[in-house]
């Protein structure tokens, strides 16, 4: 028996338990305003973060690519009290609908958007990091991970998004630059001494990332 995987991911959505319809509503604003809305990570991945978050009962967490706030503001749901979450973005309008939507939620105090380039956003920031939610520009995957496993906590979880690309990482015949970038990151993270990792067929593709 075969499933198409729109029908697969259908369904995992209907059985996931909903966003809430402030997070429906910034999706909604996010896809009205911002261009390329299907970078935001959706309810699925973002009830994921969550039960990670909250799972490792993580006090400090960062996201690299805060886009909207969608998956920020998802995150903050799993925290415990004294939780806080850093995310990086680059582009300023990101930046700025993320900060409105993160004014407005309960969780204003415990999330800070760092405007600029990540890496050198990550200069600055010393860690430990709990959970660390690696979302931007993926031909830089591989310098995020290299510049985040030293700051992990000695239990800490790195999730890293889209690492299925579509599927394409597993065609041979797809040798485009972007699906070989994605390749070279889940090699170089699957043949890494130092750390475990398990990709998770869930949406776009989410690898887990821990210290050996
Ligand atoms: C896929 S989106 C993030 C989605 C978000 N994590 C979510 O789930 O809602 C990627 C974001 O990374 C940002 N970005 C791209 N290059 C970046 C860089 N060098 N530094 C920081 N952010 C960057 C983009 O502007 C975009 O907002």
């Amino acid at each position: 028996m075969t499933f198409s995987s729109d029908a697969i991911l259908a369904y995992v959505e209907r059985h996931t338990t909903p966003s809430s319809v402030e997070l429906e509503e910034l999706e909604r604003e996010t896809v009205r305003t911002l261009e390329d809305p299907g970078m935001l990570s959706g309810p699925v991945v973002g009830r994921l973060l969550e039960f990670l978050v909250y799972a490792l009962e993580a006090r400090s967490v960062l996201e690299i690519g805060t886009f909207s706030g969608y998956a920020a503001l998802t995150m903050a749901g799993g925290l415990p009290p004294d939780g806080r979450i850093v995310t990086l973005e680059l582009d300023e309008a990101h930046a700025e609908l993320a900060r409105r939507s993160i004014a407005t939620s309960p969780h204003a105090d415990r999330i800070e958007v760092v405007l600029g380039p990540a890496l050198e956003s990550l200069e600055h920031l010393p860690g430990p990091f709990d959970f660390v939610f690696i979302d931007a520009d993926k031909q830089r995957y591989l310098d995020y991970y290299e510049a985040v496993l030293p700051k992990l906590s000695e239990r800490g979880l790195i999730a890293v998004d889209n690492t299925l690309w579509s599927g394409r990482v597993a065609d041979e015949t797809d040798k485009e630059a972007s699906t070989e970038v994605m390749r070279a990151f889940n090699d170089r993270v699957r043949s890494d001494p130092r750390v475990r990792c398990v990709i998770l067929s869930v949406r776009d593709g989410v690898t887990l990332i821990r210290r050996a």
